[in-house]
């Protein structure tokens, strides 16, 4: 592991580098997203994840046009959604993203979400991915949400190997096998929902700790214990690990919160401990189960 700028990178194979932190959109409405990347820019975030499927690439690209940082010095990420999966539909959804993020090239490029049953799809997909990487239209290519089968068919069928997965990730859900099959692969461990907000989407309103590990009493014990809050003890968590962690906010003070965690670091007996509240329940959906309904998903121009 690397840094620049003070903060954690991890080297993608292929050679480049990646930031351990970075500043994620998901579920950030288009008109709060301009404002929320300009603040995660002016903060020192490096690393800025979107998705096609978000539909708010168009007002990143206006932040990060805005926000005075060389383009070099900043990764941006977005994602391939399924209606645009095939060879032909996956190029020239690429160059629509392109066009809206206003960019020449985007540093990792994502298939947002695995087709169980065709595997056919899932490889033309793919090749296209390979394409682009070939084009210099992206600089890496990997995929998110995919399970060790998944990755393993895929890999067997095509050329270059996926540099980044980009799952689930949190303390009640931290997924000891993928990691390990990531290890063997050479595959970066990217982790979506880093503080577990997906337990919180579509849950209660008032969420309790088996909801929320940001009031897990471990958590709160190691926020006492370093004088940080929660949430920077579980994002710390995630960088001791080694993953790649992208938390999302639309608050300033959390916005900063969020990246101020590199003045301290967990031992490997407080990662454990943080390991151990595993509930082997995931928050999101499973990735096994094909949703037809997701192709119904247009992305507008
Ligand atoms: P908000 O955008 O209102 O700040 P995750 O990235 O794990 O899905 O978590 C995102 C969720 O957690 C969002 O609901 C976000 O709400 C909230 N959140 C982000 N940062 C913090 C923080 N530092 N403390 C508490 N909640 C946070």
């Amino acid at each position: 592991m690397g840094t620049s700028n003070g903060q954690p990178q991890l080297r993608l194979h292929g050679g480049v580098d990646m930031p351990a932190l970075g500043f994620g959109v998901y579920q950030t409405p288009p008109e709060q997203t301009a404002d929320a990347v300009a603040t995660a820019i002016a903060d020192g975030y490096r690393l800025i994840d979107t998705a096609a499927a978000y539909m708010n690439e168009r007002e990143v690209g206006e932040a990060i046009a805005a926000s005075g940082v060389d383009r070099d010095d900043l990764f941006v990420t977005t994602k391939l959604w399924v209606s645009d999966y095939g060879y032909d539909t996956a190029l020239a959804a690429c160059e629509a993203s392109l066009r809206k993020l206003g960019l020449d090239q985007i540093d990792l490029y994502l298939l947002h979400q695995p087709v169980p049953s065709d595997l056919d799809l899932h490889v033309a997909t793919w090749r296209a991915a390979e394409q682009l990487l070939a084009d210099g239209k992206v600089r890496a290519v990997g995929v998110s949400n995919h399970t060790p089968p998944q990755l393993r068919r895929l890999i067997e069928r095509t050329e270059v190997v996926p540099a980044v997965n980009q799952v689930e990730v949190h303390p009640y859900f931290v997924q000891r096998q993928l990691r390990e099959v990531h290890e063997e692969l050479g595959v970066v461990t990217q982790a979506w929902s880093p503080l577990g907000g997906v337990k919180r989407y579509w849950g209660p309103d008032d969420p309790d700790e088996t909801q929320d590990p940001l009031q897990h009493p471990t958590i709160l014990g190691l926020a006492d214990t370093y004088g940080k809050t929660p949430a920077q003890v579980m994002l710390r968590w995630h960088i001791d690990h080694g993953f790649c962690a992208i938390p999302k906010s639309t608050r300033p003070e959390r916005i900063a919160e969020n990246i101020d965690i590199f003045d301290f670091a967990l031992n490997a007996d407080e990662v454990a401990a943080i390991d151990a509240l595993d509930t082997g329940e995931r928050g999101g959906p499973d990735p096994e189960v094909d949703h037809p309904e997701w192709f119904d998903v247009k992305i507008p121009d």
